[in-house]
């Protein structure tokens, strides 16, 4: 990746240009510069979709944001990892004020799969017991605070001392190290052996199997990330009239986007969700970013800076 100096960007009807003040960071950026991802953009191209900024220009027909109001993205036209970028009319939702731009980056992917995976999938309702597997990350802290939001018991999981400190602080329940060999047993313990009603799963390759034991009765298992193969035993999910669930945020219908949104910014403004943001890198460092986000010891989002 390189910086390149192009012309500035004009909305057609029903467009939005955002001055981009923050971008945030996805392993999903990564697998499609990599070209590991399924989804592969002609050469050159922009990555990002998420982004936080002041709108420069409206396009015709647009009415629900205007010049100067702070936005965040969830998705762009041409990519977010830049000074402006050209987004759809709904692709742009408003930023609450208390809510800075590179919490507001942080936003989109993270809490948007969260959100989704939790309500739209999994359909948790107060009072289950929620693992979230892999808390530390975006899509983890974004899990716990609205999981925890909603009077849900929350156990995450962490690799490091201050990914685990961070699920905690953030309204985990209980606290696990992925990196020890008995921390399922724990699970099992903390629920009385009944097991957990809903898992959010953030390396399905590597638990998937072990995450079907894990459920209670009715038990519903999330697959959000992924990055290989598992091998599971159907008669584990048999014997809990347990669901395993796929989710792809690129898949969620528009009126299903839009509700999560209304809730997220709901969440914002109350004071609910609060993105927590690692580290700010110049946009410059978009390459360094790229590495350091697929590192173990996740703390919140990294997000760029143009
Ligand atoms: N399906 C979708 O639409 C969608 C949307 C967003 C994200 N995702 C995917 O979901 C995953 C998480 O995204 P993110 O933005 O939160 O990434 P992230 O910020 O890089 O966080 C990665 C998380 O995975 C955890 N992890 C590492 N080893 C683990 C293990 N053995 N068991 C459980 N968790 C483990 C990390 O914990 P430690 O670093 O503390 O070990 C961290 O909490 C990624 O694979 C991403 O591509 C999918």
């Amino acid at each position: 990746m390189r910086l390149e100096e192009v012309s500035d960007l004009k909305p057609s009807p029903k467009q939005v240009v955002v001055r981009v003040k923050a971008a945030g960071v996805n392993p999903v950026d990564m697998y499609i510069r990599s070209g590991t991802y399924s989804r592969k953009p002609a050469l050159p191209y922009t990555p990002g979709t998420d982004a936080a900024g002041v709108v420069e220009s409206v396009g015709e027909g647009i009415t629900h944001v205007a010049v100067g109001t702070r936005v965040y993205t969830s998705g762009t036209i041409n990519g977010a990892y830049a000074e402006q970028a050209l987004c759809e009319e709904s692709q742009v939702h408003s930023l609450p004020r208390q809510i800075s731009y590179s919490q507001g980056a942080a936003v989109n992917t993270p809490y948007a799969a969260a959100y989704r995976a939790l309500y739209q999938r999994a359909h948790a309702v107060s009072g289950e017991t929620v693992l979230v597997h892999g808390a530390t990350g975006g899509v983890g802290i974004a899990a716990v605070q609205l999981a925890r939001a909603a009077g849900m018991r929350v156990i995450g999981t962490g690799g490091s001392a201050r990914g685990r400190d961070l699920a905690s602080q953030q309204g985990a329940h209980h606290v696990l190290d992925h990196g020890t060999p008995d921390y399922l047993d724990q699970v099992l313990a903390l629920t009385e052996g009944r097991g957990v009603d809903v898992i959010l799963e953030m390396l399905a390759n590597v638990n998937l199997g072990r995450d079907l034991r894990l459920l209670a009765l009715g038990g519903r298992v999330v697959v959000i990330g992924s990055r290989g193969r598992v091998e599971i035993d159907p008669r584990d999910a048999m014997n809990r009239d347990a669901a395993i669930l796929g989710m792809l945020l690129l898949n969620t219908p528009e009126r299903e986007a839009a509700s999560i949104h209304a809730a997220l910014i709901a969440g914002l403004e109350n004071g609910t969700l609060r993105p927590v943001v690692r580290e700010e890198m110049p946009l410059a460092d978009a390459a360094r970013a790229h590495h350091a986000v697929m590192q173990p010891g996740a703390y919140g989002k990294i997000v760029l800076i143009p």
